[in-house]
This record gives structure tokens, C-alpha cells and sequence, in this order.
């Protein structure tokens, strides 16, 4: 039950410091239900990079923030703390990245955008996990690929774009690479005729096509899929019941979307620790103190900003 005080609180302190509130999915539900936009990583990218207010709230983790930053160099942009990071960032630094890039001269170097401004500083295009495949299929095929960090997203994009000359770093997010295979094929025994909707960063997606090709469930149930996108299936389903591989908070969002729909997570316990720091607490501090702000030195984000540009002006 949303706390009307404080929601009237935000809404005040929002208006009066001309600031708009990003979420991301899996932000707690609070938090979704009063920003004024709920949505996965490229979505907000774009809604940063084209918003009028003076001031970004992002409700997410440090990258994110970051990247709005990258792209709205002369807003405010606030995190409610500035201490919510990301395992699959932090999983790849600047130094590991210019060392790869010297083994591969002439490559080009996508990065997810669960990296640090300074990893995209070195970067060509980055993609996030809703249009991975369309940043890779938009380089040239006799161009060597250095995709970074997510290994999972990494294998998917080169199964769905057949190329044999990527190279992808052995980096993962914690939380996604927890939801295994015999996890997932557990959930579906115990919940027969279900769709599956699966984030391409989870351990389990190469597992949801096994139990595709082996007749498990039919291929035509087995969605690979951004957050944002989940939610867009979810709006359109015909299911009755979908489990779901990512972030628990994405949950609360499918919910919203298909009311008459079962979703159940295939991992109960998909929590990111990260998302959950921002609390309805600390965004009021945050709108009320200008807390806490969000800086990218200048020449980081100025090379930064046209790997960032390229990733939103790529896919749906
Ligand atoms: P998307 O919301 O873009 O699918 O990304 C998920 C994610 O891992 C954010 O941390
Ligand atoms: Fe990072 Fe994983 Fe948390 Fe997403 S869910 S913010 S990838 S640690």
C-alpha cells in the first residue's frame, strides 16, 4: 500500500526542483509506481537523453545514472545513493578493456551498457540486452568483435547473429547468473503449458532453447527477452501462466501489465541488492537535498558520449 503522504511528498519536491523520475524494472514497487517513467535500460537512456526537465532522478543503479549524465552533460542528474553499483560492471575496468584491445587491432568494441563511463569511454557502440543483436549485425561481418562484459548476453547475441569472429569477455551479473538450468527445468515440470520469458544475461537461457529443441516446451514459448520487452509481451500474451528469469522486481511491472496472468519468477531469491538501495526513504532525501549527484568528468563523458548516442539510435 503506497503511503499517500509520501507519495504527495515526492510529487511536490519533484515539481519544485523541475526534475523528472526515471525507474528501472526492477527498482522496488514503490518506486516504480511514482516516477514518472518505469522502463529497462535502453528506454531510459532515451527518455534522459530527450527529457525537458532540468533535473534526472535516476532510480537505478550507478551506471544508469551515469550514462544520462553522458548523455545530458549539462543536468543535474541524482541517484538517491550513489553506492547502488553493479556486479557485471564492475566486472570489466578501462585497464583490462585497452589491454584486450590490444591483442585485437582493427576490432570493434561493444559494450553492454552495465559498464563504467570509463569502459565506455573506450568502446565503439554500446548496446544494452534489448537491441544487442542489431548493434552486432550492424558491423560489417569481416570485422572482428570485442563484446563486453556479459558472457551470457555475449553467447546469445553470437547464436542469434551466427558470427564466429566475436569475442566475448567472461564477465556475468551475479544475480542473473544464479537462475541455472535445473532451476528453470524444475519450474517447468511443476508449471506444464507456461511461457518462458528469460533475460539474455541469465545462466539459464542456452538451457530455455535446449528444452526447446528437445520438445520440452514448444519454441514458440521460449521468449528471450529485455525487461522492457518482457513487459511489452506480457500486454500481448495469450498465457495463462509465464515464468520468469530476471530481477524479481520485474515482477511487480508484468503484474501491472497482464493482471489475469500467473507470473511466477523461476528464482524466488533473484534479488539485486543494488536496485534495492534505493528506498522511498532515500528518494525523498535525494529530491529534498540534491543528493546524491552524479558527475562524469568531462573528457570521460565527451568519449564516452558517441558510443552511448549510437546505442539509442539503434533498435526498437
Ligand atoms: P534491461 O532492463 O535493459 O533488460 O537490463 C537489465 C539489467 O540487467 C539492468 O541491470
Ligand atoms: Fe547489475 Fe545484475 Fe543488479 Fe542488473 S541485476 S544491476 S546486472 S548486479
Amino acid at each position: 500500500m503506497v503511503d499517500t503522504d509520501w507519495a504527495d511528498e515526492v510529487r511536490t519536491l519533484a515539481r519544485e526542483r523541475d526534475a523528472v523520475i526515471l525507474a528501472h524494472n526492477y527498482q522496488l514497487p514503490e518506486i516504480q509506481d511514482i516516477a514518472d517513467h518505469t522502463g529497462d535500460s535502453l528506454a531510459l537512456s532515451r527518455l534522459a537523453a530527450a527529457s525537458e526537465a532540468s533535473t534526472i532522478v535516476f532510480c537505478g543503479v550507478h551506471f544508469m545514472a551515469e550514462t544520462a549524465k553522458i548523455l545530458a552533460p549539462d543536468k543535474t542528474v541524482l541517484i538517491p545513493d550513489a553506492a547502488a553499483g553493479c556486479s557485471l560492471a564492475d566486472s570489466i575496468t578501462a585497464d583490462q578493456l585497452r589491454a584486450w584491445k590490444a591483442e585485437h587491432p582493427g576490432a570493434v568494441v561493444v559494450s553492454y551498457v552495465n559498464t563504467t563511463a570509463e569502459v565506455k569511454a573506450e568502446t565503439d557502440i554500446c548496446c544494452t540486452s534489448s537491441n544487442a543483436v542489431d548493434v552486432v549485425a550492424s558491423i560489417p561481418a569481416d570485422t572482428e568483435v570485442l563484446f563486453c562484459p556479459d558472457q551470457f548476453l555475449g553467447a546469445h547475441v553470437k547464436r542469434l547473429t551466427g558470427r564466429d569472429n566475436m569475442h566475448i569477455w567472461a564477465g556475468e551479473c551475479h544475480v542473473h547468473a544464479g537462475i541455472n538450468g535445473d532451476q528453470l527445468a524444475e519450474r517447468v515440470a511443476a508449471v506444464p503449458g507456461a511461457e518462458l520469458y528469460i533475460h539474455p544475461e541469465c545462466g539459464c537461457a542456452t538451457s530455455a532453447l535446449y528444452l526447446a529443441g528437445e520438445g520440452v516446451v514448444p519454441a514458440e514459448k521460449v521468449k528471450v527477452l529485455s525487461t522492457g520487452d518482457m513487459a511489452t509481451a506480457a500486454r500481448h500474451t495469450s498465457a495463462t501462466a509465464v515464468l520468469v528469469a530476471t530481477e524479481v522486481g520485474m515482477l511487480h511491472q508484468l503484474r501491472r501489465a497482464a493482471p489475469g496472468v500467473d507470473f511466477q519468477a523461476v528464482n524466488e531469491r533473484a534479488s539485486c541488492k543494488y536496485m534495492k538501495m534505493i528506498t522511498p526513504e532515500k528518494l525523498v532525501r535525494s529530491l529534498r537535498e540534491g543528493t546524491d549527484e552524479v558527475d562524469v568528468p568531462a573528457a570521460t563523458a565527451d568519449a564516452a558520449r558517441a558510443a552511448v548516442t549510437r546505442m539509442i539510435s539503434i533498435g526498437h
